[in-house]
């Protein structure tokens, strides 16, 4: 007998307009971040007097306790923390630990760039953080610091990474974002690295996310031709998604040697299944990455709300929900263009 609280959960279930549940909640935690990848936040727009968010203007956690608690109410169970740069808040823990143990939570993972990782692992693994995902799109120190913005130091997120697997943070998955000319030529070396440890990298194709990376489609690589780079090195197979709706397509080494992914949203997009909504450190919620608007959820939370009346609130915008922008590219791409979210504000 399915419980009573098990039914009621499964009744409040919300579907979209095109029929796809909402599961995945990502939250941008704050939208400051130590490096200045070019494709994200080029340093000459982010200087030194950019104006971010104020402290006051994030989430604390238990506003973050709430309103995931709310999206849970409605199918959610799995959380992830963005930035910007997550480690940047010096209260990352508290909130991992006040979200660790939300009643129905399947998986707490972090994005990262790996910078401040070895100092906080072991407290965000005492505080119930699940996994770890690093962004590193290339080891070749030269490459890392252009796609970085000259900000970052490679060893210090190659320690970070090393910590997080000696707390346990398991499997650790490392995000590389593929662009022609840069990340594309060090992608055998990376792979080298990290083959034959726990530790599954993902190729990202370079999006159009955003408005200020001047994107160009003859910059991306599409995923086909990193396969077939790698799998004439290393013979490779496909293996099935671990759930439906994964955004990655993953392989597996022949030789035993680890599994590696796909993120494929420009040549192969997939909205189909696309169950995720994102949250701003200022508790603006939006349904797309390549969303123009969001919703102001933290002015109804701060002002007396009933977990009720936002649960409604939700339950709306997701029933109103059309997005599938990268279906869509070709004819949505200069549409509203210059009003679309950055990607370090609504969380990657
Ligand atoms: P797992 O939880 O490990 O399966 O990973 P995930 O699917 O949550 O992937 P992750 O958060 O590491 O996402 C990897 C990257 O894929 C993101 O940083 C984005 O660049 C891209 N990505 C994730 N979700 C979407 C999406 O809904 N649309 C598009 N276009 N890209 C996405
Ligand atoms: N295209 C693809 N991936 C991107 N990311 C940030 N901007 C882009 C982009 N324009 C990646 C980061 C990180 C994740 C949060 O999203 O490198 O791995
Ligand atoms: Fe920071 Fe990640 Fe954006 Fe790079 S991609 S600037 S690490 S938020
Ligand atoms: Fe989901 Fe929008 Fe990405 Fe499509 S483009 S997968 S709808 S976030």
């Amino acid at each position: 007998m399915p419980s009573r609280v098990a039914e009621w959960r499964a009744a409040s279930v919300v579907k979209d307009t095109w029929k796809r549940p909402l599961r995945d909640l990502r939250i941008s935690v704050v939208d400051r971040c130590n490096f200045r990848c070019p494709y994200c936040m080029p340093a000459e727009i982010y200087g030194s007097d950019y104006a971010f968010l104020s402290r006051q203007q994030w989430l604390t956690p238990g506003e973050l306790r709430r309103i995931a608690g709310l999206f849970m109410q409605l199918g959610v169970n799995k959380l992830r923390l963005t930035g910007g740069e997550p480690l940047l808040r010096r209260d990352i823990a508290e909130i991992v630990a006040t979200l660790s143990d939300l009643p129905g939570l399947k998986d707490l993972a972090l994005t990262t760039n790996g910078t401040l990782l070895a100092g906080y692992v072991s407290e965000l693994k005492a505080a119930g953080l699940r996994r770890i995902t690093v962004s590193l799109d290339s080891l070749d120190p030269i490459v890392f610091r252009e796609m970085s913005g000259e900000r970052g130091e490679l060893e210090t997120v190659l320690e970070g990474i090393e910590a997080a697997q000696n707390v346990g943070l398991d499997p650790i998955k490392v995000n590389v974002v593929v662009q022609k000319g840069k990340s594309d030529r060090t992608i055998l070396d990376l792979l080298e690295y990290f083959r034959g440890t726990s530790v599954i990298v993902r190729f990202i194709e370079y999006m159009d996310v955003g408005t200020l990376n001047g994107w160009r489609l003859d910059e991306v690589v599409p995923s086909k031709t990193v396969l077939d780079l790698i799998s004439a090195r290393w013979p490779l197979r496909s293996l099935e998604p671990n759930y439906r709706g994964e955004v990655a397509r993953r392989y597996a080494f022949e030789d035993g040697k680890g599994e590696i992914g796909f993120i494929s949203s420009v040549s192969e997009p997939f909205c189909g299944d696309c169950h995720r909504a994102r949250l701003s450190a200022d508790g603006t919620m939006y349904t797309c990455l390549f969303a123009t608007e969001g919703i102001n959820l933290r002015e109804p939370l701060r002002a007396g709300a009933s977990d009720a009346d936002l649960v409604g609130l939700l339950q709306n915008i997701w029933r109103q929900r059309g997005d599938r922008y990268s279906e869509l590219r070709e004819r949505k791409m200069n549409e509203k263009k210059e009003s679309r979210i950055e990607m370090y504000r609504m969380g990657g």
